[in-house]
């Protein structure tokens, strides 16, 4: 038998260096996809290098993943919670054992330097864990009734096929926020990775595979967004959906799940901001601009694309800003001396570029990059250099519209007061920050910024799995990933409420006393 065939294992290397063969995953086996047709996942740090060959599936690689799951799902679900959290911690113990391995793969798929692919595959191993230690409490409520004779209790129960997309940015993360707290709470899925990271979706279910997960519970398809996702969004046999990805296309799939009255989860882009009151440490204001406009190419949805700056304290801020966003190296994520890699793909890449010609022509300040960098390092990939605008008005397009690359815009602010209105009046409600040494104002901040998510003297990206993760407005629709109760344990099941009369006879509640 070929290791192909054997249900660990996604594809062959093929005979070139490091290029894998990337199948679906189908009912536990790595199969191509009905049409044979396949495209390729290529490194964006270098166009040349192709990453993997992967299957493309069309709608019937879809029906019969969905079907595989809908099978799967009649055992899965009456599989004690506490044995599919043995699957999810053997499965988080083999990617925490492919660590290494993993990162250089997202580094070389995605781009991003290698300490933050690490980070990447770290943070599903701690939703790995995490939702392992879920499948012993999922606990519910028990409560006493009005009556005698009479118990109630709350328990949580699958939804049943989860369809699930999750975007390139993170690779490994993104798919375990999703795929462990669904099987968990006794779902099966069928899991669509973006194009562009589809090597790294399939290490990520080879691991779950490899650690015991019945066939059927968990399987992968690859293929473009507007044809393969679309159509299993909306697939009869999909019970649920949770998106993360761009507004234009949540809002999309948001309504075709409207009405055809199916639950969907979206978290969506960001225009996240961290404002710098007057008496902030300027030089840790610094740090976390710099870390959250330009970390992981600022292509986070948390990525901190605005900086309102107090007006007392604004000269100073981009004098300080300014050298330290020079000293970043740009270059491919595998060199240690690197500090910022390419952005994804070419439309990311014209997009990105675009948006810059875009505030030139606003009349923001442009004071360092501006262009896309081809030289050395750089020539075979997709680098734009860490881009600082200043004097930019709050209204202009590019401190409005997601960029989602290495492009930050600073902002002058009156008060605290003009610095929360700046940072609320966008469409978007992700992440926001706030640096000040006073209490009364971060309370105040706190309070008022209209994000899901609040920093305090850091910056805006860098969420823990421990807690709900999602915003409003734009960035998101619906129940929140990440987090347990009140997080990904609410958005992937659903409450079930019992109530047992052991009295006998006829008992009216609100009636009968
Ligand atoms: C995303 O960009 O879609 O909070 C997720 C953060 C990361 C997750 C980002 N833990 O920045």
């Amino acid at each position: 038998m070929r290791i192909a065939e054997c249900g660990l294992r996604s594809g062959e290397k093929e005979a070139k260096e490091g290029m894998e063969r990337i199948k679906n995953y189908i009912d536990g086996r790595w199969v191509d996809s009905r049409s044979g047709e396949t495209f390729r996942s290529i490194n964006p740090a270098n166009i040349d290098d192709v990453v993997g060959v992967v299957s493309r599936s069309g709608r019937e690689d879809v029906d019969q993943a969905v079907r595989a799951a809908q099978r799967a799902y009649e055992e899965w679900r009456l599989t004690p919670a506490p044995h599919r959290g043995e699957i999810l911690f053997r499965a988080a113990e083999i990617l925490l054992r492919n660590k290494e391995s993993l990162g250089k793969l997202e580094t070389r798929e995605m781009g991003k330097i290698l300490s933050e692919g690490l980070g990447d595959v770290q943070e599903a191993i701690d939703m790995g864990y995490y939702m392992a230690g879920e499948g012993r409490r999922l606990s519910g409520e028990t409560v006493p009734s009005e009556l005698p004779n009479k118990d109630m209790k709350s328990v949580r129960v699958p939804v049943g096929v989860f369809g699930l997309i999750t975007p390139w940015n993170f690779p490994i993360a993104i798919p375990g926020w999703k795929v462990f707290p669904a099987l968990i709470c006794g779902n099966t899925v069928v899991f669509k990775p973006s194009s562009d990271t589809t090597v790294c979706a399939a290490k990520f279910v080879e691991a779950l595979a490899e650690a015991g997960l019945p066939k059927g519970v968990l399987n992968l398809i690859h293929g473009p967004g507007g044809e393969v996702g679309e159509y299993l969004v909306s697939h009869p046999g999909v019970d649920a959906v949770s998106f993360t990805g761009s507004f234009d296309t949540g809002k999309r799939l948001e309504g075709i799940c409207g009405a055809i009255h199916r639950m969907i989860v979206t978290e969506m882009g960001g225009k996240n901001a961290i404002i710098v009151m007057d008496d902030a440490d300027l030089d840790l204001a610094v740090d976390g601009a710099v870390w959250g406009a330009f970390g992981t190419t600022g292509q986070r949805c948390t990525a901190a694309s605005r900086i309102v700056v107090h007006r007392k304290v604004y000269r100073k801020f981009a004098e300080k800003f300014k050298p330290a966003a020079s000293r970043l190296k740009l270059g491919d994520g595998l060199q240690k001396e690197t500090d910022v890699g390419p952005v994804i793909n070419e439309s990311q890449f014209n997009k990105i570029l675009r948006y810059i010609e875009i505030g030139k022509n606003e009349g923001a300040k442009l004071i360092l990059g501006g262009k896309a960098c081809r030289k050395g390092n750089c020539s075979k990939g997709y680098f734009i250099e860490p881009t600082l605008f200043i004097d930019v008005a709050p209204e202009m397009r590019i401190a409005q519209e997601e960029i989602f690359g290495p492009v930050v815009s600073v902002i002058k602010a009156e008060d605290l007061e003009d610095a929360v209105q700046i940072v609320n009046r966008t469409p978007y409600g992700l992440s926001s920050s706030i640096y000040t040494q006073n209490v009364n104002t971060s309370a105040i901040a706190e309070r008022d910024l209209e994000t899901g998510i609040v920093y305090i003297n850091a910056s805006t990206i860098g969420a823990e799995i421990q807690l709900p993760f999602g915003g409003i407005k734009h960035s998101g629709y619906g129940r929140k990933e990440a987090g347990g109760r009140g997080g990904a344990l609410d958005t992937y099941s659903r409450w079930k409420v019992i109530y047992r009369d052991f009295s006998g006879r006829l008992q009216r509640a609100q009636i009968d006393k």
